[in-house]
């Protein structure tokens, strides 16, 4: 077992936030997951309106519901194990204190508005499933095929990858085929995909992710809301809800201390209550980035600190305090490419990227 190296430097990278604003002077601002660049400029944008912070952090993560570029949220993402899309979503209103959450729906394009619906519109806060879809679809949603080409073809190599303990696959050709790698032989099925796409979809297939998008907003008025949505774990069993569905673990609003939501691996948020972890540290007074890292400790409690396992996922919080002050952590300081964890912020001028702190460094 190998110890954390929690070093001084890690901590020191976890400073992002502080500058925003000081205690007591909220501002308008929202914070989210790395690819909420866009989604952070446009709910900036709808509360400097006027509008409500719910609104506007949800009109945020629209943008990339409907991405089909993005893989890990709402159209385009990738499918269950069976190759449907299956999406999870909450939001949290923190002037009401209300909140509302879908699970494991299917053929809706923006889970987070039927979130909303089910908080407004409902005596429940969690919809799931097929009751998910009629609930969505008596409120005039349309059905949609979620599942991109893209997304099909990923999923595709995914089935083919697949071995029996004879090493066998029916979902490849048999013997009596020429001999070349499954990604080859699938370029004959997709005869469009290049490359780069057939290379990240192999990249896929050995590192399903958990992308997701979170957004937090604050307004002038020091109000807060906030949004999770994702399609999950790429290639689960039907029917898995992760964490982003589950108000205190992908989304947490206490509208007398501030906002926290997650990204990464659900399973391991959900063990620690993350979000609501992260709102009650800040509600000790912990910073944002203190308050996020201390949730990352408990994850890392529950592996023994055994880096071995712990890098086999990542799992990163956001935290928006009442007063502006903003703060992000990620279990580990890269992704399993090599890429510098980062986060988005708007406060008013163009959405930017801010490094996250991180627990551990040196992924294996
Ligand atoms: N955080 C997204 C998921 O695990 O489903």
């Amino acid at each position: 077992m190998q110890k954390l190296r929690l070093t001084r430097r890690s901590w020191l990278a976890g400073s992002a936030g502080l500058a925003a604003a000081q205690p007591g002077s909220a501002k308008t601002i929202a914070v989210a997951s790395n690819n909420g660049l866009g989604a952070c400029a446009r709910a900036v944008e709808m509360m400097r309106a006027g509008q409500d912070t719910l609104d506007a952090v949800i009109a945020g993560v629209n943008l990339v519901e409907e991405d089909p570029n993005d893989t890990s949220v709402g159209y385009g993402g990738l499918p269950n194990e069976e190759g449907v899309v299956e999406l999870d979503a909450c939001v949290m209103h923190g002037p009401t204190r209300r909140a509302g959450a879908v699970a494991s729906i299917r053929n809706i394009k923006y889970p987070s508005r039927v979130a909303k619906l089910v908080m407004e519109q409902t005596d429940h806060i969690l919809l799931a499933g097929e009751g998910a879809l009629r609930f969505a679809r008596a409120h005039g949603f349309e059905e949609e095929n979620l599942l991109t080409e893209r997304a099909r073809l990923a999923w595709m190599l995914w089935k083919r990858s697949l071995r029996d303990g004879r090493g066998h696959n029916n979902w490849m050709p048999g013997m009596d085929a020429p001999d070349s790698g499954p990604a080859a032989r699938l370029g004959d099925l997709f005869p469009q995909a290049d490359e780069e796409t057939l290379a990240w979809a192999s990249d896929v297939v050995r590192h399903p992710p958990t992308g997701t998008i979170n957004c937090l907003g604050l307004n002038a008025k020091g109000e807060i809301s906030g949004c999770t949505t994702t399609s999950g774990l790429a290639w689960k069993i039907a029917g898995r809800v992760g964490d982003s569905p589950i108000i205190a673990a992908g989304l947490f609003v206490d509208q007398d201390v501030g906002g926290a939501g997650s990204t990464g691996r659900g399973e391991e948020n959900i063990r620690v209550a993350g979000g609501h972890t992260v709102v009650e540290a800040m509600r000790q007074g912990r910073s944002p980035t203190e308050a996020c890292l201390e949730a990352l400790r408990r994850v890392a409690r529950n592996y023994n600190h055994d880096e071995k396992k712990l890098a086999r996922f990542d799992l990163s919080f956001y935290a928006l305090r009442k007063d502006g002050v903003y703060g992000s952590a990620s279990l580990w300081k890269e992704s399993s490419a090599g890429q510098r964890r980062q986060f988005a912020v708007n406060d008013g001028g163009p959405s930017r990227h801010e490094p996250c702190a991180f627990l551990l460094e040196g992924r294996r």
